[in-house]
């Protein structure tokens, strides 16, 4: 049901942890599920994001996600890292099955809720990027559990 790479991120998930006094850090969650995303960035002077970390507490696809979305922020611009949509990371995944599909959501809205930080605390606007949602399930009430 699950492909390999999404069972490897699973099991070995990459950059688990915080990052201190990071650039932005975006907190998402489901009510519906009840799982909790968060990503912490560290974005340096020129505009790169130089590290990514997360902590979810959340099933075995949101665990899979967050890791490989903070693998593929890394070393990116801000607008490439914006372009990390749930569809990139799934791609990069090779695949969730349907019903999991709600669960890559997260990460992209836990990137998006760490540039937002980071634009707020800098004062500066990023193109293309709109105000995260803490509650992704409000923003699709069609999909059932
Ligand atoms: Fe909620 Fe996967 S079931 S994020």
């Amino acid at each position: 049901m699950y492909s390999e790479k999404v069972m490897d991120h699973f099991q070995n998930p990459r950059n688990v942890g915080e990052i201190e006094n990071a650039s932005g850090v975006g907190t998402v969650g489901n009510a519906k599920c009840g799982d909790i995303m968060r990503i912490f960035l560290d974005i340096d002077d020129d505009g790169i994001v130089r590290d990514a970390k997360f902590k979810t507490f959340g099933c075995g696809a949101a665990v899979a996600t967050s890791s490989m979305a903070t693998e593929l922020v890394k070393g990116k611009t801000i607008q490439e890292a914006l372009q990390v949509t749930n569809k990139a990371v799934m791609e990069a995944l090779d695949g969730l099955p349907p019903v999991k599909v709600h669960c890559s959501l997260l990460a992209e809205e836990a990137i998006h809720a760490a540039l937002w930080d980071y634009a707020e605390k800098h004062h500066i606007v990023i193109e293309g990027l709109k105000k995260p949602v803490d509650d992704i399930s409000e923003s699709e009430p069609q999909e059932e559990y």
